[in-house]
């Protein structure tokens, strides 16, 4: 069986507010619309058309697919019968039709494929959800033995059907002859002077084809009109995606306090702990243990690492059983080797640490090469900018800098080098020499 996906997103959704269209709007971390594409790519034998309209080439640009779109453009948004009007000559002959509005776009496969098999047996099929406050939406007309008799847009309808609170959810689908055969005939005649799709359901009446209307789970069909329902859909999908941590084996301490915005792998037997932002794409490996109050950005955890409470990572890899903070900032590529640790008020910028290195408060390391069994003392700071200009500092395996250091770049310190608690080091240092740079203590009497 053939199928036509047909995703709606050529409106602006002046409810979003903004002037980004509202199927851009971002939902945990994609664009809404992402996540459709990403349910219909895994259809085989199917094709997707996006009907665009409103800044059409950003709605383009920013759709990933693994198939290939067709984006068919509507010019004017004169409503959502129009939208699919556009499409029909390029649907394929003896197709399902599912249409899909981009601001819906939690839908989940299976409920996708019930919908498509009670269209192949020749239904006109629809999903709807229960609504405790139903305003704006399409509200469904029941008959007889639970028949669907029509359906009416809020704009037009009487008080009566307005206490109804089953709505549709926009998702429907149809044989696509059927769907050729009827478009044409839906007018304009109502309140928004809008053709819509919602007309389908009494002109299948009409011609004998029957209505089926299945009820769903409204965290999965409803949409998203305004920041209230986006926000709505936000937590939804954050809980999914925990609940899918879980099943994989991942500890979750609370499905409802983590964000994961793009795409983050978690190696089993992992914990995460609350209030923890994923950003962009991560990979944790497996048994590794993060703090609450992280926030880890386009980064690489490797096996039993743990993290420590308010910890921040962006863009960079820490290796195996390496422990990072609490409090700690590492970012622009830092790279953590097997075993480092740094820890409570250290950052680290554009920096190497070596193997089981370690620099444990309150030290800056940035543009740092450090070896391996390196002790930085706390307070440490490597001047790696004078002004102008970002410098190196290189030290060596098995140094160890004293406490409160100033490192001052461009620096080598030589395997095995000390440095002097309090020192300013201005000059390389040799190889397993003690570097003292500053003043001697003297005691004077003091008067009486
Ligand atoms: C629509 C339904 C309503 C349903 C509700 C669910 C109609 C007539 N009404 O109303 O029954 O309860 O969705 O959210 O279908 N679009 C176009 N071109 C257009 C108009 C709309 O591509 O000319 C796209 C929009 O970008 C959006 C989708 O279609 O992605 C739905 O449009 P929207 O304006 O949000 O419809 P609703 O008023 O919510
Ligand atoms: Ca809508």
């Amino acid at each position: 069986m053939n199928i036509d996906f047909i995703i709606l997103a050529a409106g602006k959704g002046t409810r979003m507010g903004g002037n980004s269209p509202k199927v851009l709007a971002s939902l945990a971390g994609r664009p809404m619309i992402q996540h459709l594409i990403q349910t219909v790519d895994s259809f085989p034998r199917s094709k997707t058309s996006v009907i665009v309209g409103y800044k059409s080439k950003e709605v383009e640009q920013s759709i990933i697919s693994t198939k290939k779109i067709s984006f068919i453009s509507q010019k004017n948004q004169l409503g959502t019968a129009h939208a699919v009007k556009q499409t029909l000559p390029s649907l394929k002959k003896n197709s399902i039709s599912v249409v899909l509005y981009g601001d819906a776009p939690l839908v989940k496969k299976n409920t996708l494929n019930k919908l498509i098999n009670s269209a192949a047996k020749g239904k006109l099929s629809l999903l709807t959800f229960i609504k405790e406050d139903p305003m704006g939406y399409g509200r469904i007309i029941r008959g007889p033995r639970n028949s669907v008799q029509k359906i009416v847009e809020h704009k037009d309808a009487s008080s009566s059907e307005k206490e109804i609170s089953e709505v549709n959810s926009g998702i429907l689908a149809i044989k696509t002859d059927l769907l050729q055969k009827f478009i044409p005939s839906i007018k304009n005649n109502n309140a928004a002077k809008e053709y819509y799709l919602t007309d389908l359901v009494e002109i299948a009446n009409k011609n004998s084809v029957g209505v089926v209307a299945t009820v769903c789970d409204s965290h999965e069909v409803g949409g998203a009109n305004n920041k209230k329902e986006l926000h709505d859909l936000e937590r939804q999908c954050q809980r999914r995606l925990g609940e899918d941590l879980l099943r994989k084996g991942i500890s979750v301490a609370d499905t409802s306090r983590i964000d994961i915005r793009g795409e983050t792998k978690i190696g089993e037997n992992s914990f995460i702990d609350i209030n923890n932002v994923f950003e962009g794409s991560n990979v944790l490996g497996k048994n590794v243990q993060v703090g609450p109050n992280c926030y880890i950005a386009n980064s690489t955890i490797k096996d039993n690492t743990i993290i420590y409470a308010n910890t921040v990572i962006e863009d960079c890899v820490v290796g195996k059983n390496c422990k990072l903070g609490p409090f700690a900032r590492i970012r622009g590529g830092t790279e953590l080797n097997e075993g480092a640790e740094l820890g409570n008020f250290v950052e680290a910028n554009r920096s190497n640490v070596g193997k089981s290195s370690k620099a444990k408060h309150l030290t800056y390391l940035g543009d740092a090469q450090l070896g391996s069994k390196v002790n930085v003392g706390a307070g440490t700071i490597t001047c790696n900018y004078d002004g102008k200009n970002k410098h190196k500092t290189t030290i060596k395996d098995g140094s160890f800098i004293g406490s409160n250091s100033s490192l001052v770049a461009p620096l080598t310190l030589g395997e095995g080098s000390y440095t002097g608690a309090g020192s300013v080091i201005t000059k390389d240092v040799p190889k397993g020499k003690l570097a003292v740079g500053r003043g001697k203590q003297v005691n004077l009497d003091r008067k009486k």
